[in-house]
């Protein structure tokens, strides 16, 4: 591992360029750490004005949304607007880049902003979802809404029941598809990249244990240590804004 000193991140940089230009198949692994630059606020960041009382861990289960929709709904329009209001960053757009610059690149997001796809990111497996979109919760599909005039709660316009965010909440399963897609991809990948994510959160934080039994050159874009850290090829400590920029130059 190296370390994340000023001088290391040289270092560390070409070493990541290297394995990048050799690589037949990339994965890259995101979490909300790349969008925080975009101004999202992440998920272990305590939440400030109107939501400084809850936490993140509270609002997004099934159990907040069955005792109190209301709520859970207030939190996701607020989150949604932020969402709508912001722009892709200097590190989603050289995702996108990279794509262009490798064979094979499947870029795995816990994301649910919807932000790779508008920096032209390509395939993203979204693996907790979109928050933008709306799904029944008695159908289990998405669906268009109606506004229920009586509870100013959404509703499916197609069957009356009531609408959620269609997002993977603590404690949910994953869908099926990116799931499968993603596991596989960790297993094929000769680098995997961890970027802006505490590698805390499962199934999501497994996929770089797989490339690691795989002996895939880890590489983990962080601003602090995570349980990651110790086990990767290579850490470069900083924001992702920069460091992803840096990976291409180095590229190149
Ligand atoms: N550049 C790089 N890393 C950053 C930056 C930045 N500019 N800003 C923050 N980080 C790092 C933090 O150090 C932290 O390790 O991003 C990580 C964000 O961690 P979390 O908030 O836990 O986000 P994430 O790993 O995506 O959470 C996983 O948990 O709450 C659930 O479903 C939710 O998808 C989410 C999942």
């Amino acid at each position: 591992m190296s370390s994340g000193s000023a001088a290391g991140w040289g270092e560390s940089i070409a070493q990541a360029a290297e394995a990048l230009r050799k690589a037949r198949h990339v994965c890259v692994l995101t979490g909300a750490g790349i969008s925080a630059e975009s101004g999202i606020p992440t998920f272990r960041d305590a939440l400030t004005g109107l939501w400084s009382k809850f936490s993140p861990q509270e609002l997004a289960t099934p159990e907040a949304f069955a005792r109190d929709p209301e709520t859970v709904w207030s939190w996701y329009e607020w989150r949604r607007e932020l969402v709508r209001q912001a722009q892709p960053n200097a590190g989603h757009l050289a995702l996108a880049e990279l794509a262009r610059r490798v064979p094979g690149l499947t870029l795995v997001t816990q994301n649910v902003d919807g932000l790779h796809q508008r920096a032209g990111s390509q395939g993203v497996l979204e693996y907790h979802g979109n928050i933008l979109r709306d799904r029944c919760t008695v159908e289990q599909i998405v669906a268009e809404r109606s506004e229920d005039t009586r509870t100013g709660l959404p509703r499916c316009a197609a069957c009356g029941g009531l609408l959620r965010p269609d997002v993977v909440w603590f404690g949910e399963a994953i869908p099926a598809g990116p799931m499968t897609l993603a596991a596989a991809a960790a297993e094929d990948c000769d680098v995997f990249l961890s970027v802006g994510t505490s590698s805390l959160v499962y199934p999501a934080a497994g996929l770089a244990e797989v490339a690691l039994r795989r002996r895939a050159t880890v590489v983990e874009i962080n601003l602090n240590e995570t349980d990651l850290s110790p086990h990767a090829d290579l850490v470069l400590a900083g924001p992702s804004g920069q460091m992803l920029p840096a990976l291409l130059q180095a590229m190149s």
